[in-house]
């Protein structure tokens, strides 16, 4: 079966708009769970951008609720990762001037470093994921991390889909590590960047076990809401 986590980072992005409460991202939390999704993914940025450590305490808190953390590798956000205590983790590069995620962790070159944090958030029993570019080298290493689970940086097809370009070659290469990476005991998740076609074009890769969407997700919402865009989500994921 493979499983929705629906991003509800940007829920806080309309919240800070104002400056205000509302839109609260727990109640958030809470509501995408009830209308079907299996996890809630949220981004704690050193920039704070979004999602705040007010709500990050909040949603890790909330009761039958699997919350998956994204964090960088900076050692204050892992302290506090470890104190709030999500469900699991996904470690994700973080670079002050973009506008969103842009690729894959660079492992070779921070391979020592997060073979120490993994080992924290184990020893937390905590699941672990990295966030890797569909490379078999990286899939390589990041076995050789011990890591629970990747998840595969799907920004380049997502991009192609969308410019209707051809994505064959990219399909594949996720095709190819996915397979890959199961091989090798890891779970294979994919995210950024998805909207409903490329969801359903990578719905045909079975080793991929969980997908993650925020920004169409709560883009969608505005026209047709939460419960409907989450819903045809589900649907496509079962396809
Ligand atoms: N997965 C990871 C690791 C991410 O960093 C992001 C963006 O925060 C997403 C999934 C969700 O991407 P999008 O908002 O484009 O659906």
């Amino acid at each position: 079966m493979k499983r929705l986590g629906v991003n509800i980072d940007h829920v806080a992005t309309l919240r800070n708009a104002r400056g205000e409460k509302h839109p609260d991202p727990s109640n958030a939390a809470i509501k995408v769970v009830e209308m079907g999704a299996d996890s809630v993914t949220i981004h704690l940025r050193e920039d704070k951008r979004h999602i705040n450590d007010i709500d990050t305490k909040k949603i890790c808190n909330l009761k039958n609720i699997l919350v998956n953390l994204e964090l960088s590798m900076n050692e204050n956000i892992i302290k506090k990762a470890l104190k709030f205590k999500p469900s699991y983790i996904c470690i994700v590069p973080e670079n002050r001037k973009e506008i969103t995620t842009e690729g894959g962790l660079n492992l070779n070159k921070n391979k020592k470093k997060l073979k120490s944090i993994i080992k924290r958030f184990k020893k937390a029993k905590i699941r672990t994921s990295l966030f890797v570019n569909p490379t078999l080298k990286d899939i390589n290493i990041s076995s050789e991390l011990n890591i629970d689970c990747i998840e595969i940086h799907t920004g380049k097809i997502s991009n192609l889909v969308k410019l209707k370009k051809n994505y064959i070659n990219e399909f594949k290469r996720i095709k190819k590590c996915s397979i890959y990476a199961k091989k090798l005991n890891i779970e294979v998740h994919a995210g950024h960047g998805l909207d409903y076609k490329t969801t359903k074009i990578l719905t045909k890769i079975k080793e991929i076990k969980e997908f993650n969407i925020g920004h169409y997700i709560i883009g969608e919402s505005i026209f047709f809401g939460l419960a409907k865009v989450i819903k045809n989500f589900k649907k496509i994921i079962k396809s």
